[in-house]
């Protein structure tokens, strides 16, 4: 009989965001009246932007003639959304990448899960709590030695450098699920660190489109020795609303190493290159022609246009928790509001509590690591009705 991977028996029973579409739809069964207003996972509610549906209409126009027809695309990504990438993500942000250091996918939780294939089992692994799980569950799932770097409430739940030696260090900056964001100083201790220690950093940037403060960086490589180090995940998913067409991409660059057996130093880059052959044919073609349309002047002003209506969300439910005397933070240059639960509550009775008394769904803190334990996260990926029905409801109950 054929055995099973053991390490999976050390996760969690379920997918945390299974877990919350579980409960909410028992819920709903047993009162199909209540109306729920989901500001649970971060999904995206808006519909995709003209200038993005129109690209992926003739791209697909494109697969039905025999003259323009694509089969298996290069597993890297096409040309075409790779130059679009490094002159709009990189260069207009004064980093300089090459082609073959793009990797385009099929999303960044992909992603951020598949890496660890290149990786060692015997690495030791740091992950700042609370923490998107996905990072979490892939290396429990590889058997490796997980180590948590706690972020607390004074400090505005900032990860610090830590005092101990990892091998790889994952960062997440505008923060899920915290919406702390890191500023460049604190970005170069990381960088530092890791220069140091020989750490391999994952730099997850997935809502670096939310930040509005320009002294904010969007990239690591915008910190000088990042490429020794980095490797930065993003994603297409909330900038430009692809939670469900599926398309994001992993920055390798060439001079990032890590070790053999032998000792001897391997470009990641290489080995990720042969990974991605093997296991991937590529993100789809019309996936990878809507993305290239994000570049585009009118899709990318479309794209900014969702941006704001979702921080409008995102301002709103800070200002009615905040004023509801409810300690929180995020929404300014991140989709996701972070607040404490009120009277004490642990995340998963405040999430019931919701649940139950306001038919709002939110994620509990907890289920972020036990770093979020009394927390609890609001997505700001609702429409502006649902939100601000949403923050109606949160006045009535908690206001005094
Ligand atoms: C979240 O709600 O944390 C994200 O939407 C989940 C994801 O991006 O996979």
């Amino acid at each position: 009989m054929a055995t099973i991977n053991q390490n999976f028996l050390n996760l969690k029973e379920s997918y945390l965001f299974s877990d919350i579409a579980k409960r909410v739809s028992a819920y709903q069964e047993a009162h199909p009246e209540a109306e729920i207003i989901r500001l649970g996972i971060g999904d995206v509610t808006r519909p995709l932007a003209p200038a993005i549906a129109e690209e992926m209409a003739r791209a697909s126009l494109e697969m039905a003639k025999a003259e323009t027809f694509k089969g298996y695309g290069p597993e890297q990504g096409y040309g075409f959304l790779k130059r679009a990438i490094l002159e709009h993500d990189f260069a207009a942000r004064g980093v300089s990448l090459s082609e073959d250091e793009i990797f385009v996918s099929d999303g960044a939780k992909s992603d951020c899960g598949n890496f660890g294939d290149i990786l060692g089992a015997d690495n030791v692994v740091a992950i700042t709590e609370p923490a998107y799980p996905v990072y979490i569950d892939t290396n429990l799932m590889a058997g490796r030695q997980v180590k948590f770097i706690e972020c607390r409430a004074e400090n505005g739940f900032l990860p610090e450098v830590p005092d101990f030696k990892a091998d790889i260090l994952y960062l997440c900056s505008p923060n899920n699920p915290t919406g702390a964001v890191l500023s460049k100083e604190q970005l170069r201790a990381f960088v530092d660190y890791a220069n140091a220690n020989g750490t391999l950093l994952i730099f997850d940037s997935a809502y670096e489109q939310f930040i509005s403060d320009g002294a904010l960086p969007h990239s690591i490589y915008e910190v000088e020795g990042a490429k020794r180090c980095a490797v930065e995940i993003r994603s297409f998913s909330k900038t430009a609303g692809f939670t469900g067409i599926r398309c994001g991409y992993t920055v390798v660059p060439h001079e990032l190493t890590a070790r053999d057996a032998a000792g001897n130093e391997v470009p990641l880059n290489r080995l990720w290159n042969r990974r991605q052959t093997t296991r991937f044919n590529g993100a789809s073609y019309i996936s990878q022609r809507g993305a290239a349309a994000y570049y585009t002047p009118e899709g990318r002003a479309q794209c900014r246009e969702n941006v704001a209506y979702y921080m409008e969300n995102a301002k709103l439910i800070a200002r009615t928790v905040r004023g509801l005397g409810i300690p929180a933070i995020g929404g300014d240059n991140a989709p996701y509001i972070w607040m404490q639960c009120p009277d004490g509550l642990d995340s998963w009775s405040f999430f019931d509590l919701l649940l139950e008394r306001a038919q709002v769904v939110g994620t509990p803190g907890v289920g972020f690591g036990a770093a979020g334990e009394g927390w609890f996260r609001l997505t700001a990926f609702g429409t502006q009705e649902h939100t601000a029905r949403a923050m109606e409801r949160f006045t009535n109950l908690f206001g005094k």
